[in-house]
């Protein structure tokens, strides 16, 4: 006798709808917003026109600085549009070389290498440095990428193991790590891993006591510093530097250009000449997958240089934040307080942060709205995000929406 199956099409079909009419009916659905014009502190968004925004991570206005601009034009004419090869084969070209040794030079550290993204760099790093016997402990808030890049590089390592500690919490942190050398199974390297500015709550992470912490264990510090590089620390070293740290004092960091550096595209490793010529050698991402553009490298490169030349940059978007974070307060909103050019206003319910953010688009001021599954249920919030490029005028308007939002939800 023969078995029929319901076609996997249908299968397919039908849970797809299921999911995205739930999606819809709760008001969750999300939608795009289609931006025809470079990002800036107002954009022009289809249908909707001039907004000021307050989502994009363009924290030091170098997205679309003509500097930056240029750079990528240049490296366009020069070097043409594709590499058309992974980088250990034909596609290394001199704007890689230059750009990693610019971003281990800003950091502070021996050499960094380049992916094209910090999603890829993180699905790099754990997979290619950690080994059986080893154990990667990782902040519970830390960003997607790196939880990840764990759960990969546990599949990839039979052996390696992976623990979460309280967020920022050291004591919890202290008693994974005692219990990780009291195990046999784990006589290898103890890996512990923090974004710098976590993404989702703009607080920090502890890397002075994270330091202590890792010294007294014998353990490695990795920092995802992606909201922190261009942002913390008086010359926009990153997090590290607004502890007061040296860039050697942290093992390994990844971060991305797509933020703060220019605003493009692109992540990388940054740490031990040993450890990066390893991710040359070992990297899955490094071996099998195309480089980072050249045009890209370029204006990311270009974008360091401005910063490394000019830290008033910094000392604006600190001003910005602060007087936004004042804003914000005297409205009687709660928002996470933190230095950080982050401004999480927590509303609680996902429906209600869509909906808060669709009237504040209303108003002009364009900030998203998280909910689940980017943020857990029931902690939905309205993220603003700061940048220098930001005038006194942007952010009044921010505010005064704000007040508007307030005085109608309470
Ligand atoms: C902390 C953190 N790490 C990594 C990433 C990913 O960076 P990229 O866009 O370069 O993959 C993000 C982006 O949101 C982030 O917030």
């Amino acid at each position: 006798m023969t078995m029929t199956h319901e076609r996997g099409s249908d299968i397919f079909a039908s849970r797809t709808t299921g999911v995205l009419s739930e999606l819809e009916s709760s008001g969750q659905l999300k939608h795009l917003q289609m931006i025809d014009g470079p990002m800036g502190p107002s954009i022009e968004l289809r249908g909707r026109g001039t907004v000021d925004c307050f989502c994009s991570n363009n924290y030091l206005g170098l997205a679309n600085h003509p500097e930056v601009v240029q750079a990528g034009l240049d490296g366009l004419k020069q070097y043409g549009a594709g590499t058309a090869s992974v980088r250990f084969i034909c596609g290394t070209f001199e704007p890689h070389e230059r750009l990693e040794r610019t971003i281990a030079g800003f950091l502070g550290v021996e050499a960094a290498y380049t992916f094209v993204s910090c999603w890829t760099a993180s699905e790099a790093i754990f997979p290619t440095l950690c080994e059986p016997g080893d154990i990667i402990i990782s902040d519970e808030l830390n960003h997607a990428c790196i939880i990840d890049g764990m759960r990969l590089a546990t599949v990839i390592k039979k052996g390696l193991h992976k623990a979460v500690y309280r967020h920022s919490d050291m004591d919890h942190l202290r008693e994974v790590l005692q219990q990780a050398h009291a195990n046999p199974d784990m006589t290898g390297v103890p890996w512990v891993v923090t974004d710098g500015v976590f993404s989702m709550e703009g607080d920090l992470g502890k890397l002075d006591e994270l330091r202590a912490v890792c010294d007294e264990y014998g353990a490695m510090l990795v920092v995802d510093d992606s909201h922190g590089t261009g942002v913390m620390g008086d010359t926009g070293r990153g997090t590290h530097e607004y502890f007061g740290l040296v860039g050697d004092q942290i093992d390994f960091f990844t971060g991305t250009l797509g933020k703060a550096l220019g605003g493009g595209a692109g992540g990388y490793i940054a740490g031990s000449k040993a450890g990066i010529e390893m991710i040359v050698q070992r990297g899955r991402p490094t071996l099998f997958s195309n480089a980072l553009p050249t045009t890209v490298a370029c204006s990311a490169n270009r974008a360091i240089e401005l910063l490394r030349d000019d830290p008033g940059m910094v000392q604006k978007l600190r001003d910005n934040v602060a007087y936004a974070r004042k804003g914000i307060g005297e409205i009687g909103f709660e928002v996470i307080q933190s230095p950080t050019a982050i401004c999480p206003i927590i509303v609680g319910d996902t429906a209600k942060a869509i909906a808060m953010s669709n009237e504040l688009l209303d108003m002009g001021v364009f900030v998203i709205g998280f909910g689940y599954p980017v943020v857990p249920e029931g902690t939905a919030r309205l993220r603003v995000q700061i940048s220098a490029a930001h005038e006194q005028a942007h952010l009044d308007r921010l505010i005064k929406a704000l007040a508007e939002l307030k005085a109608k939800h309470g």
